[in-house]
């Protein structure tokens, strides 16, 4: 059986305990498989002729597939227009909104409710800028559990709600923000035996390693140069790194990729720990962006995703909230990927690095696009010009042409 592992101090616990932080410590917990585990498991020639999907890396997720609606197999595309525009040879768009909710964090649902589901537990929580309580009230229906959401009022895009509201969750809205939210619902989950799913359950960011995993495998089993994603919680671009390290471990791949983590100007406690070289995050009270998936101020996997930047030599950057809009425009007019803004800050990040010299244009480069388009409608309708509404002759029409 696979164990938690405290990353701070070491404390190590059995997986069928309910746990998100280290009860010695309160360090952030790690699953771990055992050489042995993970090798009698694995058969490398079979897991390549799988086709795509989370649970083709059964060996490496911590528990069998129980609730599944087809998560993963997302696009990679290879963007040669937007390549140009950007100032690099080759550059891929790993589109994670093509998972069925239309983000990333259906590859973590999949494997936390089946998780659930094994501990024979009925209710799921979590807090949310709006994509995880989408995927979690998904994932809870499908699975017949009741999925309780928090998210922060009024800073959550209403295709968002939408999904959690449809499918049937019990959705609370706090009056602060994210973190709050995040606060609270840990409390919550505490007095009313809610399974906590937010990312700083070690359990569902196994199902997120798989990205990573994806892209090597669409790349030809070629390892990028660089990963570029956005970061709110930090979980993703700990998840990736942790899944490759394993891959790096096994001899799946001989080298890891640089991981490189995006934040927008308004809320980037990451990117400031990355470029004073700290080992801690400080928060910051007040984030403010468009890009809303990502406006968190504390980021609760801090440590695991500066050791993810410091170990595979990456780096961390901030784009303001025009840069972002311009490479939501650019991947959605010279590629036709629609995404919401948090995603298109990978593209724009990527840019920024390049224009700085810190990226070479020769380095093989995977930015990961998180969420999908139609998320957040409000934002599109405030950053495109609206259509013409004319009468209905065709002289007008053809005036307008
Ligand atoms: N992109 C999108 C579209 C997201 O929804 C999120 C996080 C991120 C990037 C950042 O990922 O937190 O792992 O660093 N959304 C969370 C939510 C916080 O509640 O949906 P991260």
């Amino acid at each position: 059986m696979p164990e938690l592992r405290c990353i701070s101090c070491d404390s190590r616990f059995s997986d069928q305990e309910i746990l998100y932080t280290c009860p010695s410590c309160d360090g952030l917990l790690e699953v771990h498989y055992g050489e042995a585990e993970i090798e009698e498991k694995l058969d490398i020639d079979e897991m390549k002729s799988l086709d795509l999907g989370v649970w083709k890396y059964r060996p490496f997720l911590p528990c069998d597939e129980r609730v599944s609606i087809a998560e993963g197999a997302t696009p990679l595309y290879e963007a040669d227009r937007l390549a140009e525009w950007v100032g690099v040879d080759e550059l891929y768009i790993k589109n994670e909104g093509g998972n069925p909710t239309g983000s990333f964090k259906d590859r973590g649902m999949t494997v936390g409710v089946s998780k659930a589901l094994e501990m024979g537990l009925t209710k799921v929580g979590c807090a949310s800028t709006g994509n995880t309580s989408a995927a979690l009230s998904i994932y809870g229906a499908k699975a017949g559990i009741d999925a309780i959401v928090l998210l922060p009022a009024g800073k959550v895009a209403m295709g968002k709600v939408a999904q959690a509201l449809m499918h049937g969750a019990n959705v609370i809205s706090i009056k602060d923000n994210f973190d709050r939210a995040l606060e609270l619902v840990r409390e919550a989950c505490n007095e009313k035996d809610i399974y906590l799913l937010n990312s700083i359950n070690p359990i569902r960011l196994e199902g997120q390693k798989t990205i990573g995993y994806e892209a090597i495998e669409q790349l030809g089993w070629e390892v990028p140069d660089r990963i570029f994603l956005p970061v709110g919680n930090a979980g993703n671009i700990s998840a990736i790194h942790k899944g490759l390290t394993e891959w790096k471990e096994h001899d799946i791949i001989p080298k890891l990729p640089k991981m490189c983590g995006i934040q927008s100007e308004g809320s980037k406690p990451f990117v400031e720990a990355i470029k004073n070289n700290k080992k801690k995050i400080a928060p910051e009270g007040e984030p403010e962006t468009l890009a809303t998936a990502i406006r968190i101020g504390n980021p609760v996997n801090g440590p695991k995703a500066l050791n993810a930047v410091y170990d595979t030599g990456g780096t961390a950057e901030s784009v303001t909230d025009q840069e972002i809009v311009e490479a939501q425009k650019k991947l959605a007019r010279l590629e036709g990927i629609g995404v919401e803004p948090a995603s298109a800050s990978s593209v724009a990040g990527l840019k920024k690095l390049v224009e700085q010299g810190e990226v070479q244009p020769d380095e093989k480069t995977v930015c990961v696009t998180t969420g999908h388009l139609l998320k957040d409608s409000e934002e599109i309708i405030e950053v495109c010009t609206p259509p013409t509404e004319v009468e209905p002759d065709l002289q007008t029409v053809l005036n307008h042409i």
